[in-house]
């Protein structure tokens, strides 16, 4: 079940024949609910860097009865406001779900988890050239010890990155288990009962880089931002990608992925560029929170552009 799929759909608001951008199409849930909205005379552009995830929400959406017209964007969602525009597209719908999708954290293969065996791999596009083993075993360990920090948000961030310079000296750290083995090593006094697996962060911390995924949201914030500002002071005769009054909705699931969003959102609606359609960011409720543990920490914030 997509999250918080019911207040998604209620702040984007889609109407029959509308464009609209799925920046991380994901396995298709939150497209389905658009593209019923936006009906056959709509056209929803899928944008996903994972060639796998974005074939089936295709899929999904051409078993509709009645599927609008649909475009697929393989990719990092950075570069998609640059191809709508190539392609001559204008959304009135933006929405991008962060992070990843639950095929890619349950598919060993990929290495997102530490609960499973796997290779050391953590991308989103498997043909993007680095891996989370490349990063771990080839970085200077203050590099390492950087990244565990300000993408973990780990106060270990040291230690850890000098185990894990030690470690890698016996033989190449290959393996999601062996890394969270070592990070745990790291940890003064063991691990405290009821508390995250000190793994968590360092996982995260190696996600993050590994998909540029701080850079890549700031490029897609910096490119609404940009189009806000050309509808609003008229520029019309300068095409933009975002069309007037498009809705763009983001949902975060970290608050190094929130905090841009909100900076952004706020300055907009400040300066009268964008009101926003959400006061405070919307979370889950306990009953979606049961079904869905992920969605916890769901926020999801909204905007009008132009
Ligand atoms: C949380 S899932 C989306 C789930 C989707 N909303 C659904 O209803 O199924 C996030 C998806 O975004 C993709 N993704 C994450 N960061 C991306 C980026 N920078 N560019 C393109 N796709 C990205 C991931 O590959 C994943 O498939």
């Amino acid at each position: 079940m997509p999250v918080l799929l019911e207040r998604t759909i209620e702040v984007l608001d889609p109407q029959s024949g509308e464009t609209a951008l799925d920046c991380t199409a994901g396995l298709g849930g939150h497209a389905e609910a658009i593209a019923r909205r936006i009906g056959p005379s709509g056209t929803l552009v899928l944008n996903d860097a994972d060639p796998s995830n974005l074939a089936a929400a295709a899929q999904r959406l051409r078993d509709l009865p009645e599927p609008p017209a649909v475009i697929m964007l393989r990719g990092n969602f950075a570069d998609a406001p640059r191809r709508m525009l190539e392609q001559g597209l204008a959304a009135d719908v933006v929405l991008a779900d962060l992070g990843f999708a639950s095929t890619q954290i349950e598919d060993p293969a990929r290495g997102l988890s530490f609960q499973r065996e796997g290779p050391l791999d953590m991308r989103f596009d498997p043909e993007s050239p680095v891996t989370a083993a490349v990063l771990v075993n080839t970085l200077p360990e203050e590099e390492l010890a950087e990244i565990i920090r300000d993408f973990g948000e780990d106060r270990e961030a040291r230690r850890i990155a000098r185990k894990l310079v030690e470690a890698r000296k016996d033989a190449p750290i290959d393996s999601t288990v062996r890394l969270a083995q070592i990070v745990r090593s790291a940890m003064r006094g063991g691990r405290e009962k009821g508390r995250i697996d000190p793994a968590t962060r360092t996982f995260q911390a190696l996600r993050i880089a590994v998909n540029d995924e701080l850079g890549s949201l700031a490029a897609l914030l910096e490119a609404v931002g940009r189009a806000a500002t050309s509808l609003k002071v008229g520029a019309e005769s300068r095409p933009t990608w975002l069309r007037r009054g498009a809705r763009v909705c983001v949902i975060s699931f970290h608050s190094l992925e929130d905090r841009p969003v909100k900076r952004l959102f706020a300055d907009l609606t400040r300066r009268g560029m964008a009101p926003a359609l959400t006061k405070k960011p919307d979370g889950a409720t306990d009953e979606e929170i049961a079904s869905n543990p992920r969605a916890r920490s769901a926020r999801l914030r909204a905007i009008r552009v132009g």
